[in-house]
Formats: C-alpha cells, structure tokens, sequence
C-alpha cells in the first residue's frame, strides 16, 4: 500500500516527535514552516507527538491552546508534557499529600492526573506566611487550612518555580522533616524533578528552566545539610519520558492505523537543545534532528550529537522523508 506516494512503504512506520520551543513557536511566536509540516503530516496520516519540556497546564489545555494558535486540530493524545509521565505516580501517591511545585495551574494537573491531595506552596505560605518571611504577607489567612499535621509522602516538581525563594526554603524544610511533616527536622520523603536547565523564548539569551533550580536547591540543600540530593528527574532526556512517548506514538498509531499494529517504526526526534532533545533521542534510538531556531547555534562550535544539523522544522521533516523513501 502506498500512502506516501514517493516515499514511505507506510505511515504507520515512521513517527515523528516534536519539541515545542524553539522549533514549532519561539516565545509568542509561531514558527509557520512547523505548522505547514505538522498540516503535511496529519493529511498524510503519519503518527506524530509534540514532546516537550513545558508543561504548568493539562494536556487537554494545552492542545486547545497549540490548536488555536496553528490552527490546526490536535488531540491530548499527542501532547507529552516535562510532568505527564508523573501521572503514573499517582498508583502509588494518588491518595497520599504531595507537595506540587510550580505555577498555580499545576494544582489542576495533579487533580487531572489523579492525586487527590494536593498541597502547593501557596497552600503552606498562606497557611503560615512567616515560612517565607520575605513578602508582604497574604491578605487574608487560609483558614480552611490545616496543614500541621499532614504528612507530605512526595515532593514534585511539575513545572518552571514561578517564586524561587519561597519555593526553595518550603522544598528544604520538607526534604528535611520528620516524615514530611511542616515545621519538623530529619527523614526525607520521596523527591521528584525535572531536567532542562535553559530553554529559549522570544528574548535575545536563553531563560533558566526547572534544571537550573534544581541545581540551585542541590546546592543550597548540600550547604544545609551536607548530604547530596536525591531526587527522581522526568522530562528530556530522561528514559521514563521516552518510554512514555513510545507509548503514546504507539496508540495514536494504533488508533489510526488499526491493521498496521507491531509494525517496526523509525521515529525522528526533531529538537532545539542538544542536552533534552538530541541526548533522549539517541539515548531512545530515534534518530535525532538538531535545529537552529532555538537555544542552539554555530556558536557553540560542535558540541552536539544530534544525526542531523539542519536550519528549521520544515528542512528537518523533509530530511526524514526523504531518508525514508
Ligand atoms: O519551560 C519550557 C522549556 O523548558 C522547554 O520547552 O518545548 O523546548 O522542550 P521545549
Ligand atoms: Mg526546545
């Protein structure tokens, strides 16, 4: 059967995973040559995931969100967020406190994902504002909060911290405590991360992300106690997230292609940042495609291992194609 008239045997053996910064949109930009391929591919039926570092919403918000900005119909089902393989956690923790970190909409995720209690750190500051004593403090106390007690089972890191210190003095205290209990010192609950340490928007240099936080929080928490953390990371490049978009690219495959199921695939990663997108890739098998629309350029001389160098999106699917003739 031929689908892709010049090239493939079928769709259903190539697969194709996305980075989003940097590659499809740079800050508010759309990048258009991403949406012509991403248009291309969905009309020639070729799975396809967006695989990304981002995260702080739902996979559903952030389809409709990338829907409406290309517009172009995508499915939850094609969004790999840094935080969606940590739905899986939810087996174990799903009934246990956690302490999620990250931007405020990251207490929707948790619910979506199945953990039922979930504790922010704007719960515990405004629970007791003298935890971070360097703000103005709340308005109004919490009173529907009682958080003396509770035990905290799992710290996870959903997303970028959109306030630091606070963040990093209520992570340490609770690294510290007693079982995870506020306000007590020693045993440590379980940790959970995320990797990139730069990404790129629309300023001129790129931007911290999760990773440089927790390099920070690794420091300060060695300084505190003299111990290394240690923490579980999800996310690029790490090999539970790949795990988790095989999963998904299988599925979405699946679903499209009901009568070509366990076929062999070659998937092309196509990807801004040679740390998170080129290492996951080869580390997974993929074969890696590094671009220049993004945190990398020539003046970082060679210092990556991606398979293939090309300018843009539209240059590096074409490339898959055309290997794949
Ligand atoms: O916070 C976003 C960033 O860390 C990278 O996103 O799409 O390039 O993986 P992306
Ligand atoms: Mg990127």
């Amino acid at each position: 059967m031929l689908i892709f008239k010049r090239y493939l045997s079928h769709p259903a053996q190539l697969g194709f995973a996305f980075d989003i910064d940097g590659v499809l949109i740079r800050g508010a930009k759309v990048l258009p040559q991403g949406v012509k391929m991403l248009k291309l591919l969905q009309e020639k039926k070729c799975p396809f995931i967006l695989l990304t570092n981002g995260g702080g919403v739902t996979e559903a918000r952030k389809a409709a969100e990338l829907s409406s900005k290309f517009n172009l119909p995508l499915n939850p089902k094609q969004i790999v967020l840094s935080h969606s393989p940590m739905q899986r956690l939810a087996s174990k923790y799903g009934d246990k406190p956690v302490l999620i970190v990250g931007k405020d909409t990251c207490r929707e995720v948790a619910l979506s994902y199945g953990f039922k209690h979930v504790v922010t750190t704007d719960d515990i500051y405004e629970w007791n504002h003298t935890v971070w004593p360097f703000k103005n403090p709340p308005s109004n106390r919490r009173t529907d909060l009682n958080l003396e007690n509770l035990q905290i089972a799992a710290i996870m890191m959903f997303y970028d911290s959109w306030d630091w210190g606070k963040d990093m003095q209520i992570m340490c205290d609770l690294l510290r405590s007693n079982q995870g209990k506020l306000g007590t010192l020693t045993n440590e609950p379980s940790k959970q991360s995320n990797s990139d340490f730069v990404w790129s928007n629309d300023y001129p240099l790129t931007r911290f992300a999760q990773g440089a936080f927790r390099i920070s929080l690794e420091a300060v928490y060695k300084r505190l106690t003299g111990n290394q953390l240690e923490y579980t990371r999800f996310g690029k490049p790490e090999a539970e997230t790949y795990r988790y978009a095989e999963d998904l690219l299988d599925n979405i495959s699946d679903e499209m292609w009901p009568e070509h199921t366990h076929v062999q695939r070659t998937v092309y990663a196509i990807g801004d940042n040679p740390a998170s997108d080129i290492k996951g890739a080869n580390d997974h098998g993929w074969e890696s495609i590094l671009v220049r629309t993004g945190v990398w350029d020539e003046s970082h001389g060679h210092d990556h291992d991606a398979k293939y160098l090309v300018h843009d999106v539209e240059e590096a699917v074409m490339l898959a194609l055309e290997k794949e003739k």
